[in-house]
């Protein structure tokens, strides 16, 4: 099966010039590997400009209503308009900062697939998989591996990816997240069994990333 690498830019980098450059350094890179779907998941702001352009492109977030007086938020309709194909939703930033629930995060799975989007479910515990697992792609993000440069080992991360498997079905791809770089990417997959990665600072530094990616599916 296909490995699916997503980068999560979060809120990076701090000028449009630099996420252009950033993005056209990563096409180009990877314009031979056909057998690894890469999704590029930039801030809302740089979307527009990434979408049809020949890459996958995923939001860090959508709200759960599709029009309306909601200032400051953007919808799954808006983003579907552009050409986005996927949704990063319940990333621990946004539980942590933006005190999101699961009740929340249920919310916009629901809107995000009523727009024929593919939300990309970030978790750290089983209790936060919904009960409808149906098209959804899991993350397991443990708390302590993110951007602190401790990746999970790799025993840990394939009992948890197990367990997920169990409650969330066979079907539920489940992808690890959590200081990923292009030294312990592979081992993920071909030791811990998971079926892709969720990349944040490492998807930033373009020649890490491109590594990471090559590293998982040749070698
Ligand atoms: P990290 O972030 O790769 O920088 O640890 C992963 C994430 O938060 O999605």
């Amino acid at each position: 099966m296909k490995s699916i690498i997503v980068a999560n830019w979060k809120m990076n980098p701090a000028t449009l010039n630099e996420a252009r450059r950033i993005f056209n350094f990563v096409k180009k890179g990877i314009r031979n590997i056909k057998s690894t779907p890469v999704i590029i998941c930039p801030p809302f702001v740089y979307l527009p400009l990434f979408t049809n352009l020949g890459m996958q492109i995923g939001a860090q977030d959508a709200f759960f209503k599709d029009e309306g007086a909601y200032t400051g938020e953007v919808s799954p309709s808006m983003l579907k308009s552009l050409g986005v194909s996927y949704v990063i939703l319940g990333h621990s930033e946004r539980r942590q900062y933006f005190k999101e629930s699961n009740e929340m995060v249920k919310d916009k799975i629901k809107a995000v697939q009523q727009s024929g989007l593919t939300p990309i479910l970030c978790i750290d515990k089983l209790s936060q998989i919904p009960q409808s697992t149906k098209g959804l792609i899991i993350a397991y993000e443990p708390l302590f591996a993110i951007g602190t440069g401790q990746a999970c080992s790799l025993d840990r991360a394939k009992k948890m990816r197990l367990a997920i498997k169990k409650k969330a079905g066979e079907r539920v791809p489940v992808l690890y997240g959590g200081s990923v770089n292009s030294e312990n990417a592979r081992s993920y997959i071909k030791e811990a069994g998971f079926q892709g990665l969720l990349v944040g600072g490492a998807s930033l530094k373009p020649k890490e990333f491109i590594d990471i990616i090559k590293n998982v599916c040749y070698r």
